[in-house]
Formats: structure tokens, C-alpha cells, sequence
């Protein structure tokens, strides 16, 4: 019989909290970026997520985009009922919080390689900055659609203006920046001079990066989705492989993501049914 085990700091992480928007942030057509007074008492590790709860739709997972010492910044690319409600919130308007949830990435010394593709990049910004911050040498490489689904660019150029990053944008496009894929510009790039590579976004860009980290044994952790339903470890629906992603994950190491096996293969339907993705 397993035992679960309940200690305070986890009941502490899973009270939902009643916060207040303090600004909103139109990022692109379909993606805004919600920021709010921090009601966490500790201190997230980037690759988190929170659970958002919309009173009378819906409670879903996102990633801590921005912290600091008082504000919390989620941003949130509209999909669905929930999100698509969420992206049309404004300040002055109500959201519920759990957080800081799940296992975040570990902060390598050295030099890294951050690798997203589109709203998956919300969970790199916040680590970007945490690398700055601890004098990692960081390079960025961010993949969109077309210009019109970019985020973050102005804030990632000024970063890489002043020193502090070195950036490559890519859109499949070609309306911005490079005319390639994230994983295009990553692969080229992609060196054993490396301490880490970091990577959010389609599973097709995680699967085919840690193809490359398997073949230049390169360090590399990936933050995966799974569909969520407690965020607490209990329901199980957000089962990849032998993993719970809102326990274990979202962030994953290379060997675990290849144990886990299935990543841009297949999924987990609401319902519990597997979706193939390929
Ligand atoms: C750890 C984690 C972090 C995430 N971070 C972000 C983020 O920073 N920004 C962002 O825009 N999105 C993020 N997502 C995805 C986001 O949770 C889904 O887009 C959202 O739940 C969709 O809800 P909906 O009602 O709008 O759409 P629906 O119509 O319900 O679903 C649209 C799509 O989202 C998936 N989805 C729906 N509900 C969930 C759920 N509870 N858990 C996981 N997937 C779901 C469905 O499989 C479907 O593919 C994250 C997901 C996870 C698991
Ligand atoms: S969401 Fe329930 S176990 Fe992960």
C-alpha cells in the first residue's frame, strides 16, 4: 500500500489564493500575459507552474512566466473556454492561485543553451533571467510560427543589446528573424562547450533536441505537458510513463525523458485515451 505523505509546505503550496490583476500584457494576437501581487510564501524555481483557478469555468496549469519579489506574471496563449476567458481578464479582475508547483530546472554554472518554441517560452523567460542573474552564459534560441505569434521579442532583444544574452529568433516564416525552426538554429548551434540545454515547447522540438543531447552526451532538461486535473499528484491523468508530470515534472532530465519514451510520439486525451501525435 503506498502511503501519501501531507506535510505542511505542500498544503501551504495547494491553498488557492485570491489574487487581484495588476496589469495585463497583449504579447501577440492570441497571447497575453497576466501579472499579479506574489501570493506565494516561497520563492518559485523557474519551470514551476501554478494552477489557475477561473471562478465557474475552470482551474488549469501554467507556467511562472515573471517573478519578483512582489509580482508573479503567468502569460497564456488562448486555446480553449479557459484560456481564451483568461486572455480577456483585466485589471481589477479576480483569478485563484495554487502554487508554486512541480519540480523546475536545475541552474547549471557555465554555459547554456535555452531552446523554446512558442508559448513555451512563457517558463525560459523567468529562467533566463535566473541564469543572468548568476552569471550563466546563456544563449537563446526562440522558434515562432510568423511574426504575428512572437513573444517576448523586444524584452529579449534588449537583453541581448546589452550584453546580457545571446538571442536568435526564428520564424517558419521567415517574417521575423531567421527563416528556420528553433530546432533548425538550435542543431547548428549545438556544441559540447554546453553545460546545459534547457527546452520548452512542442514536443516535436523536445523529442528531436534530446535525440541531439543523446548523440553529443550533452546535459539537458525538458519542461513536458501532461493533462492536468488535482495538480497535487492524486488524480493521475497527467501520467507520462512512470512519471506524474504535476509531481515529478513538468521539468524532466535527459535520461528520465528518454525512460519516459513517448515524448512527441503520442498523449493523454481529458478522458484518459491515448491521442497519437505523429
Ligand atoms: C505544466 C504545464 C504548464 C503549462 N504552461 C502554460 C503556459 O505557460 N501558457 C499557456 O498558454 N499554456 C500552458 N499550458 C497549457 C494549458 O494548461 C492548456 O492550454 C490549458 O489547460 C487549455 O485549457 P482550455 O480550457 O483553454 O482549452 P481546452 O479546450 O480544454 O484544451 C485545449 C488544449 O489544451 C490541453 N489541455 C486542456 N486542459 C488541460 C489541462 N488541465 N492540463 C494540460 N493540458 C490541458 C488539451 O489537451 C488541448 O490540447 C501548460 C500546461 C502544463 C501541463
Ligand atoms: S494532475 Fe492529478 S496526478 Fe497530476
Amino acid at each position: 500500500m503506498s502511503v501519501y505523505h501531507i506535510d505542511r509546505s505542500m498544503l501551504d503550496r495547494h491553498r488557492r489564493r485570491i489574487v487581484r490583476i495588476v496589469r495585463r500584457v497583449d504579447e501577440c494576437l492570441d497571447t497575453v500575459s497576466l501579472y499579479m501581487h506574489n501570493p506565494f510564501s516561497s520563492d518559485p524555481i523557474p519551470g514551476q507552474f501554478t494552477m489557475i483557478w477561473i471562478p465557474g469555468v475552470d482551474e488549469i496549469p501554467l507556467s511562472i512566466s515573471y517573478m519578483d519579489s512582489c509580482i508573479l506574471g503567468v502569460t497564456v496563449r488562448g486555446v480553449g473556454e479557459a484560456t481564451r476567458i483568461l486572455c480577456s481578464l483585466q485589471p481589477g479582475d479576480t483569478i485563484g492561485v495554487r502554487g508554486p508547483l512541480g519540480r523546475g530546472f536545475t541552474i547549471v554554472k557555465g554555459r547554456s543553451l535555452v531552446v523554446g518554441g512558442g508559448v513555451g517560452v512563457a517558463p525560459l523567460r523567468y529562467l533566463i533571467y535566473r541564469l543572468i542573474d548568476v552569471g550563466v552564459d546563456t544563449y537563446v534560441v526562440f522558434g515562432f510560427r510568423d511574426k504575428l505569434h512572437t513573444i517576448y521579442l523586444e524584452e529579449m532583444e534588449k537583453l541581448s543589446v546589452e550584453g546580457r544574452i545571446k538571442l536568435c529568433i526564428a520564424t517558419e516564416d521567415g517574417s521575423y528573424g531567421f527563416k528556420a525552426t528553433a530546432y533548425d538554429i538550435a542543431s547548428r548551434i549545438l556544441d559540447e562547450s554546453f553545460d546545459m540545454v534547457y527546452v520548452c515547447g512542442p514536443e516535436e522540438l523536445i523529442r528531436r533536441i534530446l535525440v541531439l543531447c543523446v548523440e553529443k552526451d550533452l546535459p539537458m532538461e525538458a519542461s513536458i505537458e501532461g493533462y492536468m486535473k488535482c495538480g497535487m499528484g492524486v488524480c493521475g491523468s497527467c501520467v507520462r510513463g512512470a512519471y506524474l508530470v504535476c509531481r515529478d515534472g513538468p521539468v524532466f532530465d535527459r535520461d528520465k525523458l528518454l525512460e519516459i519514451g513517448e515524448i512527441g510520439l503520442r498523449r493523454r486525451r481529458a478522458s484518459g485515451t491515448i491521442e497519437p501525435l505523429l
